[in-house]
């Protein structure tokens, strides 16, 4: 079954009011619940992954859904992002700071980015999870400051253990 991730819920409107190219690309897609939401939005989505198996669990999801999604296996260490220009960059629960500034360049204008992880109040329950995979209080802010902010989450509540930004490159 879908599994549709409240970030994206919540900006159906903006998502649906994209203009072209509606690309998507789900970065660190895992079984590709956020790809196959966005298809079926009406995106060209694209959802990429090191692991061929999660991608192709995706690809059955798409096809019970009733739409399509490309997939791209490819490793995130040592391969840069697809380029875009992409109206949606997405990426759900994985931390490589290193794919920031990719993530927001990738952006077509008008484009918008969606992004949520574990932050450092995850550190108090979850105690072995590696801390260099959380969040910083104002991070996400910071990082993609060119970008015009549409909802922010940055650490500042004790109480929630995951930080998220949806934001809108400039036209
Ligand atoms: C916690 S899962 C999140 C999956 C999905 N975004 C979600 O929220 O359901 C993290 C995903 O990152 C992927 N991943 C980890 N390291 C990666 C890398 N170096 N390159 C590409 N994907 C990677 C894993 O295969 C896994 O699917």
């Amino acid at each position: 079954m879908l599994r549709v991730e409240p970030l994206l819920e919540s900006h159906q409107r903006d998502i649906d009011g994209l203009l072209t190219p509606r690309t998507a690309l789900d970065v660190a897609a895992g079984t590709c619940h956020a790809a196959v939401y966005l298809a079926k939005r009406g995106l060209h989505a694209t959802a990429l992954d090191c692991s061929a198996v999660g991608l192709a669990l995706g690809e059955q999801l798409a096809k019970r859904e009733g739409v399509a999604i490309e997939t791209v296996t490819a490793d995130l260490a040592v391969t840069e992002l697809p380029g875009g220009p992409w109206s949606v960059v997405c990426c759900f629960r994985y931390l490589d700071r290193n794919l920031f500034p990719q993530m927001a360049a990738g952006l077509a204008p008008g484009g918008l980015l969606f992004y949520r992880t574990f932050n450092v109040h995850h550190l108090k329950k979850a105690t072995a999870f590696n801390p260099e995979y959380v969040l910083q209080p104002g991070e996400l802010a910071r990082e993609f400051s060119t970008l015009e902010i549409r909802s922010l989450s940055d650490g500042d509540d004790p109480g929630e253990n995951t930080s998220w930004i949806a934001a809108r490159q400039p036209a």
